[in-house]
């Protein structure tokens, strides 16, 4: 999506694929050094920025579906780095009264800096790039999820060093979250073997996006074989929101469950991630998750840093 309307250095961050390797490298760097500064600072867990980088920018964040870490991360991040925050649900906004999203873009561009959008479609996502006039943040759609693998991607480095060359196994649902990591792949130059059903593979255009892109991207349908020798097992829910046919979803992953028997396949140090929230039982043991080798929890707090430094490197700071 073109940043014509946006003024330089401003820019929308709207899906890994439209970042360079060198832009990725860039954010995952900044969240790091945004983390040990703050707290080197003395500030503790409060991750109060000292200088404000964002003093007085307003950041208007609309949720068209429910959020736990996106919204918490996203509203303290911009406050700890000296803005504020103006949560929206859709449908307390006219947006869900049928006011469009191209006159929601541009009477937002009006009020704040910047807005976070959390869409039922992707379609809503670029349609709000389009005609705001301020940066525009993916926060999840029905396609991608790019600030969370950017999260998961800052945690995989600070366990277990450069992501470059490491296996990532993705197991189960090929959905929004396996998409940005397919993306994510790409830009880090790291393997990713996703095992999935036939029915819930990930969109073929991303897949071949990955493989015209010189990708280490495979898809399989053999958990099994994914897992082997893997750096790191990722899952997700079977059921993401919006979608219906939940016992049927259940019965086809039902063999992607990441669990002890899946884990083994994998490295010995490999490690668990999961965006949550999780459906314990599902496509996660209580074993694994709460398991020596998950780092969800750190998996989380990281939604809080990346958010720094992706609402910094949309101000071109
Ligand atoms: N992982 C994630 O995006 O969580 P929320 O839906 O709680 O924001
Ligand atoms: N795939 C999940 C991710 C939730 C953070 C969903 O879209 O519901």
């Amino acid at each position: 999506m073109s940043n014509f309307k946006l003024k330089k250095p401003y820019r929308h961050f709207l899906d890994l694929a439209a970042l360079s390797p060198d832009e990725a490298r860039e954010i995952i760097e900044k969240a790091k050094a945004l983390k040990t500064t703050a707290t080197e600072d003395g500030h503790g867990k409060g991750f109060i920025h000292p200088d404000r980088p964002l003093a007085d920018k307003g950041l208007a964040m609309v949720f068209e579906k429910p959020s736990t870490r996106t919204r918490v991360s996203f509203e303290m991040s911009i406050h700890q780095l000296g803005g504020t925050a103006i949560v929206l649900q859709g449908n307390d906004m006219q947006l869900g009264r049928g006011e469009t999203v191209s006159d929601t873009a541009q009477v937002l561009s009006g009020f704040v800096d910047a807005v976070m959008l959390r869409a039922d479609s992707h379609e809503s996502l670029l349609e709000m790039a389009e005609h705001a006039t301020v940066p525009v943040i993916n926060a999840l759609t029905d396609f991608s999820h790019p600030c969370q693998v950017m999260a998961d991607v800052l945690t995989f480095e600070e366990h277990r060093g450069p992501i470059k060359g490491k296996k990532i196994t993705w197991s189960g649902d090929g959905n929004n979250v396996a998409v940005s990591w397919i993306h994510a792949a790409v830009l880090f130059d790291c393997e990713l073997v996703l095992a999935c059903p036939k029915e819930f593979c990930p969109p073929t255009q991303v897949l071949e996006w990955a493989t015209n892109n010189g990708g280490k991207v495979t898809l399989t349908h053999d958990p099994d074989e994914a897992a082997k020798g893997a750096d790191c097992i990722i899952t997700d829910t079977w059921i993401s929101m919006g979608d219906s046919d939940a016992d049927e979803r259940i019965a086809i992953l039902a063999p992607y469950q990441v669990n002890k028997k899946l884990l083994d396949s994998a490295k010995d140090d490999s490690l668990f991630m999961h965006c949550l929230p999780a459906h314990r039982g599902e496509e996660v043991t209580d074993e694994v998750i709460d398991g020596p080798q998950s780092v969800i929890w750190d998996e989380a707090e990281n939604r809080l840093h990346i958010q720094k430094s992706i609402l910094m490197w949309c101000f071109g700071k």
